[in-house]
């Protein structure tokens, strides 16, 4: 499994070790904001291109070259494990995606297909030609959805503003939800030892409707199904980091941080210096820039990034990324000034290891 890296920041964060500066990458980095995705964009569909390795690969790669990140996120979405439990997925523009045949009863879920690896095999390629390309520039990061996020989708059918549907079977039929949450995590923990098969070196988990819940029902039905996720994957290979990425959850910093992730990924609303010292600086931390700062201009940009290196302080341990996706309205050289800030500024805050 060890390939020779030339660029290990990531993982060496990831594992609290010492390094010369603090690592970068932003999350959905590969998309519509660079103009070079767009021409890729227009050729084929979004899921046609998440099912093309070399093509996956290509725009996988994109912000490694043009912005500079330190990490590969692979192309893909969260929705690939739902899809190959066999509901109609279609990205509509203007909606975002939609299920044609969401689960609503007993009888949805009893139709869902099991073991579905073999469907999912697209992802693995993908994951193999990126791996292949990149020649060990920067370490490549797989994914999933949380079983929670997951549900959202499967049931609501789209994306929603106030998860009805789905409260009403969590309050009316919790045992119903239950199980199809520990069906979406046996899929999830063989989807992400694939993908650490195929050559991921490191594993993010994204929770991104876990903070919708009242704290009873976030410990059920979103942090219990993900740490079943991250033990599932930690049981088969110890040494790959997981960063769980739990939107909304600031209330939730502790419990998460004894969720067996290695890395918590923060969205804006905390404050890295206080969520170091509610994790007992147990796990690392990534994070965790407002996405909406990279609409203003470089000089904002910097004294804004600037300031959250500052507030996590001088230690190993720290992520550099946005607290939620990129936007595709973001200018490509906003995207830069941030990644091209961490990389000048942060190597002050990890001096004690240069001596
Ligand atoms: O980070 C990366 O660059 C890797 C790729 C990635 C995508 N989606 C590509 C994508 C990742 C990690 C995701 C995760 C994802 N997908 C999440 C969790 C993270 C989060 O944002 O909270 C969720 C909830 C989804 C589901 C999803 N996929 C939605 C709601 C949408 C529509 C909204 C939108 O941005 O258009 C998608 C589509 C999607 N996934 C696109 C991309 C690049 C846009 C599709 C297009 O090109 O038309």
């Amino acid at each position: 499994m060890s390939k020779n890296l030339q660029n290990d920041l990531l993982l060496r964060a990831a594992r609290l070790e010492p390094t010369q500066r603090t690592p970068v990458w932003m999350m959905r980095q590969a998309g519509r904001y660079l103009p070079e995705f767009r021409v890729i964009r227009k050729k084929v569909d979004f899921l046609t291109l998440c099912k093309t390795p070399h093509l996956a690969a290509e725009v996988t790669i994109q912000p490694v070259d043009i912005v500079g990140v330190d990490a590969a996120i692979i192309f893909s979405d969260i929705l690939t494990i739902p899809e190959a439990m066999g509901l109609d997925l279609e990205f509509v523009s203007g909606t975002g995606p939609v299920f044609h045949n969401p689960v609503r009863i007993k009888q949805d879920m009893n139709n869902l297909r099991t073991s579905v690896l073999p469907a999912l095999e697209y992802v693995g390629n993908a994951i193999a030609e990126t791996v292949k390309q990149l020649d060990g520039r920067v370490p490549v990061i797989g994914f999933a959805g949380a079983p929670w996020t997951l549900a959202t989708y499967m049931v609501e059918g789209r994306s929603s503003k106030k998860f009805k549907i789905i409260k009403t079977l969590l309050y009316s039929r919790p045992e119903l939800l239950e199980s199809l949450l520990e069906r979406i995590t046996a899929e999830t923990v063989e989807y992400l030892a694939m993908q650490v098969e195929a050559g991921a070196d490191i594993l993010q988990i994204f929770d991104s409707w876990g903070g919708i819940l009242t704290p009873a029902a976030f410990e059920r039905f979103s942090l219990a199904p993900m740490k079943n996720v991250i033990s599932g994957v930690k049981a088969r290979f110890p040494d790959i980091p997981v960063i769980a990425f739990s939107k909304g959850a600031r209330t939730h910093l502790t419990e998460l941080a004894e969720s067996g992730a290695d890395v918590l990924s923060l969205d804006w609303m905390v404050d890295l210096g206080q969520a170091r010292e509610v994790t007992k600086k147990q796990v690392a931390l990534q994070g965790n820039l407002d996405p909406a700062i990279l609409l203003t201009d470089p000089a904002v940009i910097e004294r804004e990034t600037r300031q959250m290196l500052h507030s996590f302080g001088t230690a190993p341990g720290h992520i550099a990324n946005l607290g939620h996706g990129i936007t595709p309205d973001v200018p490509v050289e906003n995207a830069r000034s941030f990644v091209e800030t961490v990389k000048v500024s942060s190597a002050k805050y990890h001096q004690t290891i240069e001596q």
